[in-house]
């Protein structure tokens, strides 16, 4: 017998049967990544399947057999020579792959730990652009050149490798906001490849605008209006309610569209909390021993995956935010306020309030509707008003 699978997962990238939807959001992006035509920046709070949208994006344009689709999270990076080594890598696999090339891999790696004769040795049997770039790296390690010519480099030979071996790279940057934090002549040496970009294109992700406006956004940063912006919202309640009730039903509970749909609502269709919700939702139906799922096992389960989260939120609570900012924050958890109501609320005048705001909506904290301000994260937000 087959082993059960599990009807959630919580954490991490995804596929599917665990993926869901994001057909349009697939279909723009693949169309514009297939055709070389921009670059991107794309955008999302915390949880919202950037990275998972990223691996399916590369998923569903795996058959075109010249478009390299790199997949680098520079979350761990801390140093140029990080970024030289995430780039690096996850090209050369892919053109190995896509150009059978077996073994460039495992040749060219040799000049991050063996000895230089070694390396070189490795290299010159790579040859053309790819084993240049590997002398570049070696001359870094002898001290022969510095940070900033290995940084030009990292973003510069890729043109040269597409052009040498006729694909076309698409680097896909996740947390690109770690690298924000970068010295400015990283993102030099970026904008001077995207003037010239060849055939080679970015996507770069991350969930704090605040961090990649200062490199994407503001109008004296190099990389102003070289990208075009992506934003992804949440699932939508077409997406999401026959998901739940699918992943339920394989799980043995048959569960009413209006279960579903109160899901949804009080997950706001953020997906990592849909599924999330799902797997405790689960768990405590299993261990109760019941069948049947409705409001009250739902909002039971809400509960205590409010308190699953509570270390996490409350952490976040007390490090990202000012004393004004928190004030403002309960407030609007409450519900939503324009910007005279929550003045009004604070016993302050709105421009008083107004360079706060604006940086909850760069950090995406906040966004504005129609009804005024909210929590984009409607978990936390209903964490924030429960005590
Ligand atoms: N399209 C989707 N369908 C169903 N679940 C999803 C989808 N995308 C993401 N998820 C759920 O959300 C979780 C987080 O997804 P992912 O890591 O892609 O988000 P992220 O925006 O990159 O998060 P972070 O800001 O932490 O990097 C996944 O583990 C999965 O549970
Ligand atoms: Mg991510």
């Amino acid at each position: 017998m087959a082993k059960q699978e599990a009807p959630f997962r919580v954490g991490g990238i995804v596929e599917p049967p665990y993926f869901v939807g994001r057909n349009d959001d697939l279909r723009i992006l693949a169309e514009t990544l297939r055709t070389l035509s921009q670059n991107v920046l794309l955008l999302a709070p915390r949880r919202f399947g950037k990275s998972s949208l990223l691996w399916n994006l590369r998923r569903s344009l795996a058959d075109i057999p010249d478009l390299l689709l790199p997949y680098v999270n520079c979350r761990d990076m801390a140093s140029p020579e990080d970024l030289f080594r995430g780039l690096v890598h996850p090209l050369l696999q892919e053109l190995a792959e896509k150009r059978k090339l077996s073994g460039l891999w495992e040749k060219f790696r040799l000049v991050f730990s063996s000895g230089v004769l070694g390396a070189l040795r490795a290299l010159e049997e790579i040859g053309g652009s790819i084993g240049e770039w590997g002398q570049v790296y070696l001359r870094f390690r002898e001290a022969e050149v510095d940070e900033k010519a290995l940084v030009r480099a990292a973003f510069s030979y890729p043109k040269r490798i597409a052009a040498e071996y006729r694909v076309r790279v698409v680097f896909l940057l996740d947390e690109f906001q770690e690298v924000a934090a970068f010295d400015n002549y990283v993102f030099a040496a970026l904008k001077k490849e995207l003037d010239n970009p060849g055939d080679v294109r970015f996507v770069f992700s991350g969930s704090s605008l605040g961090l990649l406006r200062e490199v994407f956004l503001r109008e004296d940063s190099p990389l102003f209006l070289m990208v075009s912006r992506y934003e992804l919202g949440p699932l939508s309640a077409e997406e999401a309610v026959p998901f739940v009730q699918e992943r339920l039903a394989l799980a043995g509970y048959t569960v009413e569209k209006a279960t579903a749909e109160r899901i949804y609502e009080l997950t706001g269709g953020i997906p990592f909390y849909l599924q999330k919700l799902g797997l405790v939702l689960v768990q405590k139906l299993w261990l109760s021993g019941k069948k049947s799922v409705g409001k009250r096992e739902v909002d039971a389960a809400f509960e205590q995956m409010l308190t699953e989260l509570d270390s996490e939120f409350e952490v976040r609570w007390l490090s990202e935010f000012s004393p004004l900012q928190r004030r403002i924050l309960r407030v609007l958890a409450k519900g939503p306020a324009g910007p005279t109501a929550l003045a009004q609320a604070l016993g302050m005048k709105p421009q008083d309030i107004s360079s706060s705001l604006a940086r909850l909506r760069a950090e995406m904290v906040l966004r504005r509707t129609e009804a005024g301000y909210e929590l984009t994260d409607v978990v936390f937000a209903r964490w924030l008003s429960k005590d």
